[in-house]
């Protein structure tokens, strides 16, 4: 095999969505792959080729992404395959080292990605940064507590999901900045969030409600229902909750109260963060039945440049000794000064503190990742007493981060 790689152009699009289909195992219907390529930044992706057969492709997307203390460009690492002839012979690996070189020539310092298998990126310095809360609510015990908030001026309103876009752009937008993960959506994000073609529905038709005011909206719940029945006729639908942002904790609480609420449904099924007030929203926190999932990695392309990205929960002062053998650049000894304002990240000649393979800061960047726990597990070590812990509590942020989207 004699591998090249340069960006795939537009014009080899087909030989593109045919390389992910065998790579995937599916088949992609015409109108979401034409989402996807509305999706794909031409200019930014990488294909690997055998002769002239693409064999491995990979892409970037521009992202707008809050970490702690707001939105700062993201690079999203996203349609990741290659074609099942020439697996476990390195692509990957050629992918991957050629697009952090060129992230760092002029792109993002941070990459971020969705796994379609955990084993597969740590190896390239992603860090486990956010997890997804899969959970299934069983309706009939989905009582709420006495403190849920509530505001008598809120109404709903029932929407047909097309009719109501502008209402959820502009209450994502609105929330991007809360919860480090979240990313802003594009139009053409938009527009496969909201695609509801038959073969889109799978798990029903898309629906929506609006939490308002007389001011105007405060909030909405985007999701899909299927009504079933079991076996003794007694309703046995479900509701896949896709997107649920308010402004204002009624809101929130109005809207999950909604979709636990739907007629002839009997379980409602979501990936949430890990700190979703419906927890604590719930009578009976057991009603809700949950397990964890890696939600998104991180990769510290450029270590200088991303530490002083971020605000600090705390005030931190630490020479971090950083492992990296895939990107040479950030190995060494940065010294991280941070107040809860501001911070800095030089290189440093002084005795390390701590010392961290790259992921394990991908890990923590985002805030929801306790570096003491990485220790525990054999991924990081301290030379001065304390000084994890002091790294550990500067980067803990809360909310909980998570993105609520697959890009
Ligand atoms: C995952 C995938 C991209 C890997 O591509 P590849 O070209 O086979 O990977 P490489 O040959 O460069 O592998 C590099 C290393 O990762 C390991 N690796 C790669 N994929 C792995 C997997 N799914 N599970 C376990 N190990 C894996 C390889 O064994 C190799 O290890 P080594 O360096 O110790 O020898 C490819 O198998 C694929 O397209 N899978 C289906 C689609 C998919 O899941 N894409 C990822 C979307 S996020």
């Amino acid at each position: 095999m004699s591998l090249s790689l340069r960006p795939v152009a537009e014009t080899e699009w087909p030989d593109w969505i045919s390389l992910d289909e065998e790579a995937f195992g599916n088949a992609i219907p015409p109108h979401r792959a034409e989402l996807y390529r509305r999706n794909t930044e031409f200019g930014r992706s990488l294909g690997a080729f055998d002769g002239d057969l693409l064999v491995g492709v990979t892409a970037v997307c521009s992202l707008t992404m809050a970490v702690p203390g707001g939105p700062i460009p993201v690079g999203g690492v996203t349609a990741v395959g290659v074609l099942p002839s020439h697996r476990r012979r390195g692509v990957l690996s050629a992918l991957m080292t050629r697009q952090f070189s060129d992230l760092h020539e002029g792109g993002e310092a941070v990459a971020a990605l969705h796994a379609s298998e955990a084993v597969i990126y740590g190896r390239y310095g992603y860090g486990r940064a956010a997890d997804g809360l899969s959970v299934r609510i069983p309706t009939a015990g989905a009582v709420f507590t006495r403190h849920a908030p509530a505001d008598p001026a809120l109404r709903l309103r029932v929407v047909r999901p097309a009719d109501a876009r502008d209402v959820f752009e502009r209450v994502h937008a609105a929330v991007l900045d809360r919860r480090p993960g979240l990313y802003a959506r594009t139009p053409a994000r938009w527009d496969a969030v909201l695609s509801d073609e038959d073969s889109d529905r799978g798990e029903g038709a898309l629906r929506a409600v609006v939490a308002e005011d007389d001011e105007g909206p405060r909030g909405y719940a985007l999701f899909r229902m299927k009504a079933s029945w079991d076996e003794h006729d007694v309703p046995d639908g479900e509701l896949r909750l896709r997107d649920l942002f308010a402004l204002d904790p009624a809101a929130y609480a109005l809207l999950w109260r909604h979709v636990l609420d739907r007629d002839l449904v009997s379980h409602v099924t979501a990936v949430r963060p890990g700190d979703d007030p419906l927890i604590h929203l719930l009578a009976d926190p057991r009603a809700l039945r949950a397990r964890w999932a890696d939600e998104l990695w991180f990769r510290l392309v450029h270590v200088g440049r991303a530490l002083p990205a971020r605000r600090y929960s705390a005030p931190v002062d630490v020479v971090i000794e950083v492992e990296d053998a895939t990107c040479p650049w950030n190995a060494g000894r940065w010294r991280l000064t941070a107040g809860t304002s501001d911070a800095r990240c030089e290189p440093s000649a002084d005795p390390a503190d701590v010392t961290l393979p790259v992921s394990a800061l991908g890990a923590a960047y985002l805030g929801g990742r306790p570096l003491e726990a990485l220790r525990a597990a054999g991924l990081a070590r301290e030379s001065r007493p304390g000084a994890l812990r002091e790294l550990s509590v500067a980067m803990s942020w809360e909310p909980a981060p998570w993105s609520g989207l697959i890009f």
